[in-house]
């Protein structure tokens, strides 16, 4: 369906309703911001963990033949639903966006092959064993169910992305560990079955039986069900434990450090989206743009929290990139900035205290710039600074006026 009307100038536009299709995949994004999307995905949630609950309760063999009835009801209601789930995420696909280059039966095709659609398949494939003659019977199907289903709650992580990604952009050095730790590994199983497979050759007779041994020292896991009894061996056993914490450490500096790069990385895209909504960022060429988005961070408010207090130190100033805040003037008076605005560069600029309160009307999305980060880049780029300090030396006077006649 087409709207036709005219814009804030005068133009005339014309728009297209989103069909119930694209309002339905809009609903289903996990990822989708819109209190409707997120009220589908806690409801998703809920339904997950009654479903685990009950597959869960069902595992206890004790329950009385009534309740694991009940919970049984439970369990294929909780499918009936995913089945229906699962139809609706197939029949959106065609929306969307890295899908738009396939027809509507090669965009489902892909949605169906994904993680997202395998997983979504493995979640209802209880239903399949329904109607194909395999009912719950017991706590073996309960734990099929439970497998099946703690995966979906995965795809409520967002962090599930960054963690492929990391693991694809350190695929190297974590490469590089793993090879480490299959060297001792072999290395320490090897010598210990040198050492060891007369005097415990039950346990160290064979080299995978060694390895077992030498895993689990290595991952520091030490169950203790093997342990060395020779000089060599036990040498050996030192020097695997002491190696395994080495090697546990790299392998754990090695995700830390791709995480937070992985975080700056986001949060440097998240800001370059974010400036274009600010005019004092517009005339900026990109060099001095991007150096200036390195230093921002993105900060969300709901409606009507302080960002600022009045007399509080100042350590930032803050950009509205969405969104509406009020300054509360200490005459009473109020002012509102929108979109595009600043605000907290006096207390930068004077080296005092905030001057007035700032709160938020509505959700807002702030850039902040941390006083430090501020100084530098007003010393080299004059050009920002003086536009700050022609608007706060006008903010100044315009508060001096009211304050004056306000004593009137
Ligand atoms: P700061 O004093 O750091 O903290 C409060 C902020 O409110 C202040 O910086 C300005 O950015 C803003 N502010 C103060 N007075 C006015 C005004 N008259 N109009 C718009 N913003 C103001």
């Amino acid at each position: 369906m087409q709207f036709a009307g005219q814009d804030a100038y005068g133009r005339s536009v014309t728009a297209t309703a989103p069909t119930f299709r694209a309002r339905l995949y809009a609903l289903l994004r996990y990822s989708d911001p819109t209190p409707g999307a997120r009220q589908v995905r806690v409801a998703h949630l809920i339904v997950l963990g009654i479903g685990l609950f009950a597959v869960i309760l069902l595992s206890v063999d004790e329950l009385d033949g009534q309740i694991r009835h009940v919970l049984r009801i439970v369990i294929w209601t909780v499918t009936f639903l995913f089945l229906i789930e699962y139809l609706a995420r197939l029949w959106v696909a065609p929306e969307a966006p890295h899908y738009d280059q396939d027809s509507e039966t090669g965009a489902r095709l892909r949605w169906a092959v994904s993680i997202q659609g395998l997983i979504g398949l493995l979640a209802i494939l209880p239903a399949f064993m329904f109607f194909g003659g395999y009912g719950i019977t017991g706590s073996d199907a309960a734990s099929v169910f439970c497998i099946l289903w703690i995966m979906k709650v995965g795809l409520h992580a967002p962090a599930f992305s960054t963690l492929f990604r990391v693991m694809s952009n350190e695929r190297a050095p974590i490469a590089s560990v793993l090879i480490l730790f299959a060297i001792l590994l072999m290395m320490a199983a090897t010598a210990a079955h040198i050492f060891e497979r007369v005097r415990q050759p039950e346990q160290f007779g064979s080299l995978p039986n060694a390895m077992w041994w030498a895993v689990v020292t290595l991952t520091t896991t030490g169950y203790g069900d093997v342990v060395p009894l020779t000089l060599g061996g036990r040498l050996v056993g030192s020097l695997l434990m002491i190696s395994g914490i080495a090697v546990l450490a790299l392998m754990t500096g090695v995700l830390a450090t791709g995480f937070a790069q992985e975080e700056r990385r986001r949060e440097y895209l998240r800001v370059w989206e974010q400036v274009a909504r600010v005019p004092l960022f517009a005339s900026l060429g990109v060099v001095t743009l991007s150096e200036i988005v390195g230093k921002l961070r993105t900060r969300y408010y709901p409606a009507r929290i302080t960002v600022v207090r009045r007399g509080d130190a100042g350590d930032s100033m803050f950009f509205i990139s969405s969104g509406e805040v009020e300054v509360r003037l200490p005459n009473g008076g109020s002012v509102r900035l929108g979109e595009g605005a600043f605000f907290g560069e006096m207390a930068l600029l004077e080296r005092q205290p905030r001057t007035a309160s700032v709160a938020t009307t509505k959700p807002t999305t702030l850039l902040v710039l941390y006083a430090s980060d501020f100084y530098e880049i007003a010393s080299h780029i004059p050009k920002l600074a003086e536009a700050v300090e022609v608007e706060a030396k006008r903010r100044r006077e315009e508060n001096l006026e009211r304050q004056t006649a306000g004593r009137r």
